[in-house]
């Protein structure tokens, strides 16, 4: 059973798909996953399972791989400490969960947007103009490149988590380059289908990030890089955050009130 730890889970799910329903029992999404190379032992780490959780996942994994026999069950030694399952973030990752507030409230009024799709009209070409705006500035120029240009440098891009990450970000980044061609040839159905893409991608994209990633993140770095990180933080909300973000969370509770309001028309 030693050895499945050190293979690449995709492998593992492909000759027993039993294990990929019981790691998502664990709310550990490895079959949805398009990488698939992390090793079992990873896995287990990565998700901080508790030392409970870690030995009732373990067993359950072993009777599907031997179901004829007594083995040892193998305990993951972990490169960082196991901690509780509430979640307490280092002040730079709490910033980053902050951002994403805001970028799961323009999520949130995508199928808004979609229901006063009329691509001829003015103002909801602004608005989606806005939107693009608020994705490419906010979610992507902000957001994502201190993650790329600061956060992602203390890791191993190579690693499979942040290749993950990495490419849900181009994903992203297609989807919108999409919308905006859509957009130019006035063509509703990509529209909708790229804005509703880009939701479903970025939604599970941040909940990975909060609930996986930045913890991990956080039992692996040392107190000076977290201080390091949080500094780096700073000068990019200063130099290029401010104008920045009040401009995008001004655009977002702008929209929200604009289809508050065009919800209670319709109501009286
Ligand atoms: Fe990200
Ligand atoms: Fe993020």
């Amino acid at each position: 059973m030693e050895s499945y730890l050190n293979t690449p889970i995709k492998e593992i799910i492909s000759k027993f798909p039993k294990v990929g329903e019981i790691l998502g029992e664990y709310d550990i999404g490895c079959v949805p996953c398009t990488v698939g190379s992390c090793l079992l032992k990873d896995i287990i780490e990565v998700h901080n399972l508790t030392e409970e959780g870690e030995k009732e996942v373990m067993v359950r994994i072993t009777k599907v791989i031997y179901p004829e026999r007594v083995i040892p069950i193998p305990k993951v030694q972990r490169t960082t400490k196991t901690r509780s399952k509430e979640i307490k973030y280092s002040p730079p990752m709490k910033k980053l969960v902050d951002e994403h507030v805001l970028i799961k409230r323009w999520i949130a009024l995508i199928p808004k947007l979609l229901e006063r799709l009329d691509v001829d009209s003015p103002e909801v070409r602004e608005i989606l103009f806005n939107g693009v705006d608020f994705i490419r500035s906010y979610a992507d120029k902000f957001h994502h490149a201190k993650e790329e240009d600061i956060l992602f440098k203390y890791f191993d891009e190579n690693s499979d988590i942040l290749k993950t990450m990495l490419e849900d970000h181009m994903k992203a980044r297609g989807h919108v380059k999409a919308i905006v061609e859509a957009f130019e040839k006035k063509d509703k159905k990509k529209i909708i289908e790229h804005l509703n893409a880009y939701g479903e991608l970025l939604t599970e994209h941040i909940k990975k990030e909060d609930e996986i990633l930045y913890t991990w993140m956080d039992r692996s770095l040392s107190v000076t890089q977290v201080g390091e990180i949080y500094s780096k933080f700073s000068e990019v909300d200063e130099i290029s955050g401010n104008g920045v973000t009040e401009r995008c969370r001004t655009l977002v509770v702008e929209l929200e009130e604009k289809f508050e309001k065009s919800k209670k028309e319709v109501r009286t």
